[in-house]
């Protein structure tokens, strides 16, 4: 029975990742698909809801459809090209969940590092001087750290967090 709906977006291909990974954990109870094309969500238990983080908030579409969903079991999961535990990660996740409807429970949030789209980092190199995005060393440093992700570390935490998550779903969530 597929009763876990992963809906997500993704603009260079970093959050499906994050989402395969997940998908694939989950077997035949999951269906796999982007924000555009999602089902209504009333048939499933679960919505695990995938963004990118796009200047601090989920990305357009997902900001769109977060606020459809209510009375529903719901994951966050986010990819974005600063540190996944950084304080910017904490705030986009939490702008997400501000999106979220009072009805729904968040079970829990997953964060990945995603590499920057390069033709923005081109755009960034090109600031003035003073700008929050110029380029500096240090900002140099953090494109160069998200490149590489997620790396096959990172889809494996994805993978492991689903196979957890539905030990803890029959143990725990599934009548709540
Ligand atoms: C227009 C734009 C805005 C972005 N804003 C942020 C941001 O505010 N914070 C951040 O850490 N990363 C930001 N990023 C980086 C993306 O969130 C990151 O690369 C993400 O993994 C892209 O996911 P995708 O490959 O699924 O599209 C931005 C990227 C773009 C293109």
């Amino acid at each position: 029975m597929q009763d876990i709906l992963i809906v997500y977006d993704s603009k260079t291909g970093n959050t499906e990742k994050v989402a395969k990974a997940l998908a694939e954990a989950a077997g035949a109870r999951a269906l796999l698909c982007r924000c555009s094309e999602a089902p209504a969500a009333d048939a499933f238990s679960v919505v695990f809801a995938g963004y990118w983080v796009d200047r601090g908030m989920p990305n357009a579409s997902m900001k769109k459809y977060l606020p459809t969903l209510k009375n529903k079991k719901v994951v966050l999961f986010q990819t974005l090209g600063a540190e996944p535990k950084s304080e910017h990660a904490m705030a986009s996740v939490a702008n997400a969940g501000k999106l979220l409807d009072a009805s729904n429970n968040v079970l829990g949030v997953l964060s990945f590092r995603g590499a920057i789209d390069p033709q923005l980092i081109a755009m960034m190199r090109k600031m003035p001087a003073g700008s929050p995005h110029a380029p500096s060393p240090e900002a140099e440093a953090r494109w160069a750290a998200a490149a590489s992700h997620p790396d096959a570390h990172d889809l494996q935490e994805a993978h492991d967090y689903m196979a957890n998550f539905l030990d803890m779903f029959e143990r725990f969530y599934k009548n709540m």
